[in-house]
């Protein structure tokens, strides 16, 4: 464990040198609390029942969950709610205390939560991506028709990168909308657009309560590390 915690700072430090957390937090409103960290994790500072969720998963996994535990706790207590548990439901959603909404995303050493008050917000959406290239063998699954059509003319590295910004968008947008909708569905559910630093995510299915044209709006950064987008949807 100490030497994994020690790597994963290590990757962590020399990645965070380009995309660093006040960037990040830029991304949302001023009233949504924002914090990035390394994956790393004291375990012992786990409730129970947090550990009990990942007692029988891989070091990695407990790194990350355990480290997204340890940030969801600092940015609540900037909302001023004390310490607890935050344990995901069935379908892995957080449940994050009463009164508040969150989102968390971890990926190659780096753990990013945002949280903020149910008052006025009623979901955040978060994800963090490597920002290699997107494997070609995986277009057909993540972009549509329209989105290739949108690419087919660029470089395979510009591709394969703006694919992956088509990934990560799609990931924080489904992850605003499923606590809400509970429904499952895949990546031709969503069509994106994203232009200097903006996206639009557009519902092209019915995930009541968000229907066919429903728009997610958010903000995206990409650097030669992460790609990191997110929305917060607001009340
Ligand atoms: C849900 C999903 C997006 C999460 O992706 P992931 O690669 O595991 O993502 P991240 O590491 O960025 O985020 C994981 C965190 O997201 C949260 N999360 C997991 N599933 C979630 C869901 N369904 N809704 C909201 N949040 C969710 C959890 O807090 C989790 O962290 P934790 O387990 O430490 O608590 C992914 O597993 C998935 O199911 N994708 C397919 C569905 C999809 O994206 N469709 C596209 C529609 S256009």
């Amino acid at each position: 464990m100490v030497v994994a915690e020690a790597r994963e700072r290590a990757r962590f430090r020399a990645r965070l040198a380009a995309v660093t957390p006040h960037e990040i937090a830029s991304l949302f409103p001023e009233d949504v609390v924002v914090v990035a960290g390394a994956t790393t994790a004291e375990m012992d500072t786990l409730y129970p029942e947090e550990r009990a969720q990942v007692e029988r998963a891989v070091e990695k996994r407990r790194l990350e969950y355990g480290a997204a535990r340890t940030l969801a706790r600092e940015a609540l207590a900037r909302l001023g709610i004390p310490p607890m548990a935050i344990v995901n439901d069935l379908d892995r959603v957080p449940r994050f205390p009463e009164g508040t909404v969150g989102g968390i995303t971890h990926t190659r050493g780096l753990c990013v939560v945002a949280v903020a008050r149910a008052s006025a917000y009623r979901a955040i959406g978060l994800d963090a991506e490597g920002a290699s290239p997107l494997d070609e063998k995986l277009f057909e699954t993540i972009l549509r028709p329209e989105e290739l059509a949108a690419i087919r003319d660029l470089e395979p590295e510009a591709r394969g990168r703006f694919a992956k910004l088509v990934f990560c968008i799609k990931e924080c947008a489904y992850k605003a909308q499923f606590p809400i909708s509970r429904k499952y569905f895949g990546f031709s559910g969503m069509r994106v657009s994203a232009e200097e630093g903006r996206f639009v995510a557009t519902m092209e299915i019915d995930a009541p309560p968000f229907l066919r044209g429903h728009c997610f709006e958010g903000r995206y950064l990409a650097d030669a590390e992460y790609v990191v987008a997110g929305l917060a949807l607001a009340r």
